[in-house]
């Protein structure tokens, strides 16, 4: 984001499908960093609306009422309400959270979609589509699961994979299953209104849109520009499908917008009805329509497509409307050494985190801030979380405010004594000096971080402060000078409260709760983000509140139950994954089937990751009567090193296929768990490369 002043600023955090609980991953994602920059922007007196809701269309939501045997519309009652509670119980503080099946939401989309249907901005066309014959419907998006033709994952959806973001088609999908049956679709044709977004690449204004790329963060720029790189293909902006919004134009009956059409569109609506709550009809188009207004959307990688690309297209088709400023995208967090996972239960859910550490969301705020997914997949841990609490947040923070306040209270009753400034001798000065650099320096920094979004920089510049304050503490020790200097102790006490106020302003974004309640201990009516710059932010006679414990620490029983409860998970799931492979056998295939595929033994002769994909690697394999080149999903699981001379099964006839601008001449044969780990299928004696597999 260029550093513009705006007038204000409309922060996004993705609308969530009501589909489940909420967990770790969701929070450290999207909702936490959204909510930490919206509350730094609030502290800064900006004009901030922060938007957020239940996405409750598309296939995830008719999936999960299936497998709950209730209806679409009972499942995203049901959840709509779960999650905005669990959002608010750790303080995510919208300014609204909408739905996407309300009134409102429902004119908003159909009438931003006509709009463009009459600007004839959608190309009509008669597709083929995948259809189930045994449910006797067409298979959209996540109805339809396959392997990803770019990075491998044996679980990606027909609109999405979810491992490497790229955005689908069901028809790019290798191996098609309907996720409805398990069947193996055929194809159909169907009608649907297309965004040509190879055509919208070319036009000036998105070439013009593009140039803000620069000042984003390098993982979205990343994947747009590869994106870009290799051209943009129409989308389907409707489905057959009998739950979402109805397509508004005729010819169209049993279609609905396709949920990505509707859903940031929520983020209108929800505006829309945020304004009417304040008594206006109108004043939404200031924040969706004034250049002046900032729009940022907090998101998680695998949107990065979605609101990076897809719908700022839809938003400058339409033509009134502003564009992102930024799309801050975080990476994934990993829970235990493996991905969350819900239909694994593999997630810390935030309801049950409430069950036990009651009261102690500043705590889980604060460990996913300081592993936040920032620039690359991180990891949760129950012993990291342990450390982290213990060692900063009881040791450092908690324990610099508990001691002043305990001292002011032992020495003065709770009142602020009066301090001229001037330490009694040369060392005493030193230990000042060094303290109120530190801590300047740390404030500066802790306002660039937040600025730029850095929030786990940020949060560790917050720590730094209070650490600044811990050793001025030691290095002057007041509980022993009392005896001897006790006008020295004085001057110490009112920097060190100083230094406390300073802490609780700046713990707002981060820390919300413990904000309260040290602006309770302290006494402080105001927390304006000014006052980081003032030297004297509690003066003399001043009356403290009463001192409370502000963290507990986490102790290894408290661990242990969650890791056991993890184990227990993982035992459980141990089992579940074999009988679910037996019974998704695919259908019989006749020899000649079989026949077709020439399978072929190489061998590694070189490997490479490549550039700017976590998951592929660049492979050359010698078949023997020539050397091929092939792409493989398989970086997660093996080093480049270790496969060279690995005799491996190739798919020699396999029809060559550009990833990343890379042409793949082939494909390994590799065996998958259900976890989506991969080995390589190999002979298992060493034998000539290019000797034929049958
Ligand atoms: O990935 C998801 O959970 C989507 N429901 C996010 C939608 S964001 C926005 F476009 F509404
Ligand atoms: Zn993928």
């Amino acid at each position: 984001m260029s550093k513009k002043d705006y007038k204000r600023y409309l922060v996004t955090a993705a609308l969530p499908y009501a589909n489940g609980p909420v967990h770790i991953g969701h929070l450290a994602g999207c909702y936490l960093p959204a909510d930490v920059y919206v509350r730094y922007l609030r502290a800064t007196g900006k004009d901030v609306l922060f938007i957020c809701g239940s996405d409750e269309h598309g296939v995830p939501i008719t999936i999960k009422a299936k497998k709950e045997g209730i209806t679409p519309q009972q499942v995203v009652d049901k959840y709509d309400g779960i999650m905005k509670n669990a959002f608010k119980d750790f303080g995510i503080d919208f300014s609204y959270y909408g739905r996407t099946s309300s009134e409102t939401h429902k004119k908003t989309a159909q009438d931003f979609f006509r709009n463009l249907y009459d600007k004839g901005v959608f190309k009509e066309e008669i597709t083929q589509q995948y259809y189930d014959e045994e449910a006797k419907q067409f298979l959209a998006d996540r109805y339809i699961t396959g392997t990803c033709p770019r990075c491998g994952n044996p679980g990606a959806y027909g609109d999405q994979c979810e491992k490497c973001g790229t955005a689908l088609s069901p028809t790019d999908l290798i191996n098609p299953k309907s996720a409805l049956s398990g069947a193996v679709p055929v194809l159909r044709e169907t009608k649907n209104w297309f965004l040509p977004m190879g055509d919208i690449q070319q036009s000036d204004m998105f070439k013009e849109y593009i140039k803000r790329f620069e000042f984003w963060k390098s993982n979205i720029k990343g994947q747009c520009n590869s994106w870009l790189t290799e051209g943009l293909q129409s989308r389907a902006m409707t489905r057959d499908l009998d739950w979402g919004v109805p397509v508004p134009i005729e010819g169209a009956d049993g279609k609905v917008l396709y949920v990505w059409f509707d859903a940031p569109i929520g983020y209108i609506s929800a505006t829309k009805e945020a304004m009417l709550a304040r008594g206006s009809s109108t004043s939404w188009q200031d924040w969706w329509k004034d250049e002046e207004t900032s729009l940022i959307h907090f998101i998680g990688k695998d949107n990065i497509v979605f609101h990076a690309i897809i719908f700022p297209m839809m938003l400058m088709t339409h033509g009134e409307f502003i564009l992102p400023s930024n799309v801050p995208a975080n990476e994934f967090l990993n829970l235990e050494g493996d991905k969350i996972s819900t239909s694994r239960n593999w997630a810390v859910w935030l309801h049950e985190y409430l069950i036990d550490f009651a009261d102690r969301q500043d705590e889980l705020r604060y460990v996913l801030t300081s592993i936040a997914p920032e620039t690359k997949d991180s990891e949760f841990t129950w012993k990291d979380y342990q450390t982290r609490v213990n060692s900063e947040l009881v040791s450092i923070f908690g324990n610099f405010v508990n001691r002043v306040l305990v001292l002011c209270d032992k020495y003065y009753q709770g009142i602020v004594p009066v301090s001229n400034g001037v330490l009694s001798d040369d060392k005493l000065q030193a230990a000042q000096a060094v303290c109120f650099k530190q801590v300047k320096e740390s404030i500066a920094n802790l306002e660039a971080n937040l600025e730029s979004i850095k929030l786990r920089d940020a949060q560790a510049e917050f720590i730094n402060i209070a650490r600044a304050g811990n050793k001025y503490l030691a290095d002057t020790e007041p509980w022993k000078l009392i005896k001897t200097d006790a006008e020295s102790v004085q001057v110490i006490l009112v920097d060190a409260l100083q230094i406390c106020a300073k802490l609780c302003v700046a713990a707002q974004p981060f820390l919300p709760h413990t904000a309260q309640k040290l602006a309770a201990m302290l006494n402080l009516q105001s927390l304006s983000w000014n006052l980081l710059q003032e030297n004297v932010i509690i003066t003399a006679m001043h009356a403290l509140g009463k001192a409370e414990i502000l963290y507990k620490q986490v102790e290894d029983e408290d661990i242990n139950k969650q890791l056991q409860r993890l184990e227990d998970i993982k035992k459980a799931n141990s089992v579940q994954p074999v009988v679910s492979a037996v019974n998704e056998l695919k259908p019989h295939i006749s020899y000649e089937d079989f026949d077709k595929l020439d399978l072929r033994v190489g061998k590694v002769i070189a490997a490479v990751k490549v550039p700017k994909a976590d998951k592929l690697l660049n492979l050359t394999v010698d078949l023997g009567f020539e050397q091929r080149t092939i792409l493989s999903g398989i970086a997660e699981y093996y080093q480049p090193e270790e496969l060279l001379g690995k005799l491996v099964t190739v798919v020699a006839n396999l029809a060559p296929r550009k990833i990343r601008g890379i042409e793949s001449q082939g494909m390994l044969l590799m065996a998958g768990n259900d976890f989506g780990k991969l080995y390589s299928v190999g002979p298992e004696q060493d034998i000539e490369p290019g000797s034929i597999v049958k």
